[in-house]
């Protein structure tokens, strides 16, 4: 059946709308709220060989990239296992070891990206577990991967990745959930995230409600920049990547994700009262760290807009302010990313530019 965009202009526009309900889709059937179980029936046969594993890698291009590094943490938090996130090209190029005792998790949407596909060929041949995170069902990766998750998003069309994103996110959470069972430690910790996503779908639509305040930033204060600096660390370095990728792909303006602890290394040489910045200051345990980039920058003149939770008095007086519901730590990236697709769909439509095909780049590259 064709795809229809409805009431929506763009079908990046109408995807971004539908995440209240693709990130159900993710969960249904695989999280029992009632009894903080998480059943994923793809990987039943596989999980003690997962446990045993003595390194987990993700191997993922450009969104699905983000969405591996945006879990990375959790990984490393609830499992105890080494995790390593590769760019697929990168991989293959430094012929990185593999061995059987390895397990290679391959992320991608489309489940068709060559230097995705090429990688997986690479983990096979060396004995290694290969799982697969696909969207497309019956697509390469899919079909060629021993075992994995389909995130169930629904057909995403728009060449730029939005609800692909947060449904990537939510099945890794809950390949590490359900990875981190057995461990009686962690059973609070696992609980509190399942919590969340049982309140996430309302969140979501609480963030997509500051649709209007996001295209008044696109259409005032950012309106004549030519860069974008995005700012966070932790949990929201992917949530920065991510959303400097979204906006290079869509409104063709430079825009750099930077971790906020390597700022003193570099980026700071960047900042004046003419660079645009906005940096993420929800509320987690590196908030301290995050408020004396703050300081950093704006010390330097920067007037940053800043994400912050809702109701977080600790914001400077004055400051610009993007404000969204908080969750756990490890789930806040998947409400912060929100206004960063929103702001992105803005500054293209803005500037007249076809946000479901954007300039030179492809909704699957099928070529290395
Ligand atoms: C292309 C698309 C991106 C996507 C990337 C990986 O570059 O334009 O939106 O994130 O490929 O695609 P995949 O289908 O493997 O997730």
């Amino acid at each position: 059946a064709a795809i229809m965009k409805g009431k929506f202009d763009h079908f990046m526009q109408k995807e971004i709308y539908e995440q209240p309900e693709s990130v159900v889709n993710t969960m249904r059937g695989r999280v029992n709220f009632d009894d903080y179980k998480v059943t994923l029936g793809g990987l039943r046969s596989y999980l003690h060989i997962m446990r045993r594993g003595r390194r987990i890698v993700f191997c993922a291009c450009g969104t699905s990239y983000h969405s591996a590094l945006a879990t990375r943490a959790i990984f490393e938090e609830l499992t105890e296992i080494p995790v390593s996130v590769e760019l697929a090209s990168d991989f293959l190029d430094r012929k990185t070891p593999i061995f059987r005792d390895d397990v290679c998790i391959f992320v991608s949407q489309s489940g068709e990206t060559a230097d995705t596909i090429l990688a997986l060929r690479y983990c096979l041949d060396r004995g290694a577990l290969c799982i697969g995170v696909v969207n497309t069902v019956g697509s390469t990766i899919s079909r060629e991967t021993h075992c994995g998750v389909h995130i169930n998003a629904g057909p995403e069309v728009g060449v730029a990745s939005t609800k692909a994103y947060t449904s990537q996110y939510i099945a890794l959470m809950l390949i590490a959930i359900q990875l981190s069972e057995d461990r009686i430690s962690f059973t609070e910790r696992r609980n509190a995230i399942i919590d969340g996503l049982r309140a996430l779908p309302g969140q979501i639509k609480t963030v997509l409600a500051l649709d209007t305040s996001l295209r008044e930033f696109a259409t005032g204060v950012l309106a004549n920049s030519r860069s974008l600096l995005l700012m966070g660390r932790g949990y929201q370095h992917a949530t920065c990547l991510e959303g400097a990728l979204k906006i290079k792909e869509i409104s063709y303006m430079h825009s750099e994700g930077i971790l906020a602890g390597e700022l003193k290394h570099g980026p700071l040489a960047l900042i004046d009262e003419n660079m645009p910045v906005i940096i993420i200051m929800t509320q987690d345990s590196l908030y301290p760290k995050v408020q004396s980039a703050f300081s950093q920058i704006t010390a330097r003149k920067a007037q940053p807009i800043v994400i912050c939770n809702d109701g977080d008095d600790g914001i400077q007086q004055g400051a610009k302010t993007i404000r969204v519901p908080r969750t756990v730590d490890a789930l806040q990236g998947l409400l912060n990313i929100i206004p960063l697709q929103l702001l992105s769909y803005h500054l293209a439509i803005k500037n007249g530019f076809d946000v479901d095909f954007p300039r030179n780049l492809a909704k699957s590259v099928t070529t290395e």
